[in-house]
């Protein structure tokens, strides 16, 4: 065929100046292992695609200016008002350029998609450990690519100068002012003057086409690369084990796979932003620094910030002349700083906790690690009521309910529901491989009742096949760390015993309650004994 012969030739050409054919046979061979939820990085990566090539569009229409200019459009309700060249520009994008509201609701879609698919990517790897050696540079490198999404996504929704664009912006500014001794410098060089000043929209317009694009482009490569050059985990089923990857080759099953799943995702997004209004800013009027409208909202990763800054208590230290705003730096920048350091260090916390410089290419199962699935749902409940309060007026509107109420009932829930969402995790997790070790053990119930010739009624259970039974024992139980003897052979107090009495208490506070998976001998004697 001719398609074929132009192909061999095309491949031939390129290794006789490159070499290439090694490389291309070795990487189309590679083996990938599967399951559904590996598709959440690549939603991620399909939405930063889109976000790319939608971006550009936008780019040829958007003018980065606050440059002031009457509205002329084919809006009519805001026809004749003085309006920033940004704000103008974005309206004839919506109403005046062919398909242009349709690829700024795909945008912004595709952003909203983008963050979230990372967050449930994030919580995928954390809740099956994948984070773990040999992968905790690509969990740091996950880590910075969140937070620098934040502040593309802030930049991005800032710049069309809307109301709730500049509202945004403000609170930025309140947060920066915030900052002890540098925070009037830092504020005075971000905008270049006084609030909002004529700076700060080309400079956001910089930072978010060209700066975080760019790194983003980078830490995305790199991510990618250390997936293909680490292998991807694979999910504890028999035959898989630290050694091995089982899956499907690159070429052509991933290949297939991966490019049908771009046009997917493509798809939904576009149906999304074709049926669903997004971000009308023509509704909202130009940004003027002593308005805001009632129940302006971020977009949704935000909202957590937004619950920080509305859930913080007043306070203020005076001191010397100066005022310390805990109301401002407490919620916006010791509050995440609390969430994302322990975030980016997990990884290195818990192989400290376990000791365990193994390297781990089969992934737990939550349940079979429950203090870290405990600490994970005790981190998104924090979230969650973070992101509800940032939503306090809207609650209150909506329910008719009173708004300090409202703030109360999250401020005393901030302390209470997390740590029980935490023992209700680990308890779940414990009650599960509870039962996963009696199914191994006594097998699987029927529901069939039978009496015996002695008049005592039983359920017959019936035995769960070798898979399913090396799937449930696979994994390995750890016990608390001990301290040890704490002086040496010679009665020399030992070297860093505070550090081991510490580590000792953290693990114990990991493993102290766990279940052990049936050990083989275990299984033999039920088995030999006939009882199931
Ligand atoms: C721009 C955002 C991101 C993109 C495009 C992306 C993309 C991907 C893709 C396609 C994979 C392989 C498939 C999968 O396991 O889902 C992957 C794996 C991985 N990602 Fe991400 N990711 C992003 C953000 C993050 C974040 C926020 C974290 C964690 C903080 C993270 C940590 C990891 C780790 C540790 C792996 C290896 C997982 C394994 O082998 O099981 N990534 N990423």
């Amino acid at each position: 065929m001719a398609l074929e012969r132009i192909a061999g030739k095309t491949a031939n050409e390129l290794d006789e100046r490159y070499g290439s054919a090694n490389f291309v046979k070795r990487s189309a061979r590679k083996i990938f292992p599967d399951h559904w939820s590996f598709m959440l990085g690549e939603i991620a990566l399909y939405s930063f695609i889109i976000l790319l090539l939608t971006g550009v569009f936008l780019t040829l229409w958007f003018k980065p200016s606050s440059g002031i200019v009457v509205y002329d459009g084919s809006y009519v309700p805001l026809k004749g008002l003085e309006m920033s060249e940004a704000y103008a520009s974005t309206l004839e994008i919506s109403f005046d350029v062919r398909g242009g509201l349709l690829i700024r609701q795909i945008h912004h879609w595709a952003a909203l998609i983008f963050v979230a698919a990372m967050v449930v990517h994030m919580a995928r790897v954390f809740f099956t450990g994948a984070f773990r050696k040999p992968r905790e540079a690509n969990w740091i490198i996950g880590v910075i690519l969140l937070t620098l999404s934040f502040i593309e996504g802030l930049a991005g929704y800032s710049l069309p100068d809307d109301l709730l664009s500049g509202t945004g912006l403000r609170i930025t500014q309140g947060v920066l002012l915030s900052l002890p001794v540098i925070g009037t410098y830092a504020t005075y060089f971000l905008f270049g003057g006084q609030f909002p000043g004529e700076d700060i929209i080309p400079r956001l317009f910089t930072v978010h086409v060209l700066l975080i694009p760019g790194i983003f482009l980078a830490l995305i490569t790199v991510h990618l690369m250390l997936v293909w050059y680490q292998k991807h985990t694979q999910y504890p089923l028999p035959g898989r084990t630290e050694k091995n990857a089982v899956g499907y080759p690159f070429f052509p099953v991933y290949t297939a796979k991966a490019g049908g799943f771009f046009f997917i995702t493509f798809g939904v997004t576009t149906l999304l932003s074709a049926f669903v209004a997004i971000n009308q800013v023509w509704l909202f009027g130009p940004y003027n620094p002593g308005e805001i409208s009632a129940g302006s909202q971020p977009d949704w990763y935000m909202g957590f910030l937004e619950g920080a800054l509305r859930l913080f208590p007043n306070w203020e230290t005076h001191l010397f002349g100066f005022t310390i705003p805990w109301n401002v730096i407490g919620p916006a920048l010791i509050i995440p700083g609390l969430m994302f350091t322990p975030l980016a260090l997990y990884p290195f916390i818990e192989r400290w906790v376990t000791g365990d410089n193994e390297e781990h290419h089969v992934l737990d199962r939550p349940r079979n690690a429950p203090t870290r699935t405990g600490l994970g749902v005790l981190a998104i409940s924090t979230w969650l009521i973070l992101l509800g309060v940032g939503a306090n007026d809207v609650l209150a509107y909506t329910f008719n309910l009173s708004i300090n109420a409202i703030t109360w009932t999250f401020r005393i829930g901030i302390f209470v529901i997390p740590p029980l969402a935490y023992v209700v995790t680990k308890r779940i997790c414990l009650g599960l491989q509870r039962r996963d070790r009696e199914l191994v053990l006594h097998g699987r119930e029927t529901g069939r009742i039978v009496r015996l010739p002695h008049g005592e009624m039983i359920e017959v259970h019936e035995p769960i096949s070798d898979a399913k039974k090396w799937e449930l024992t696979q994994h390995h139980v750890q016990a608390p760390h001990e301290v040890g003897p704490t002086t040496d052979a010679n009665g020399v107090p030992r070297r860093r015993l505070l550090a081991s009495k510490i580590r000792a208490r953290v693990s114990r506070f990991y493993f102290e309650d766990r279940v052990e998976p049936p050990t083989p001998a275990e299984v033999h004697e039920l088995e030999s004994s006939g009882h199931h």
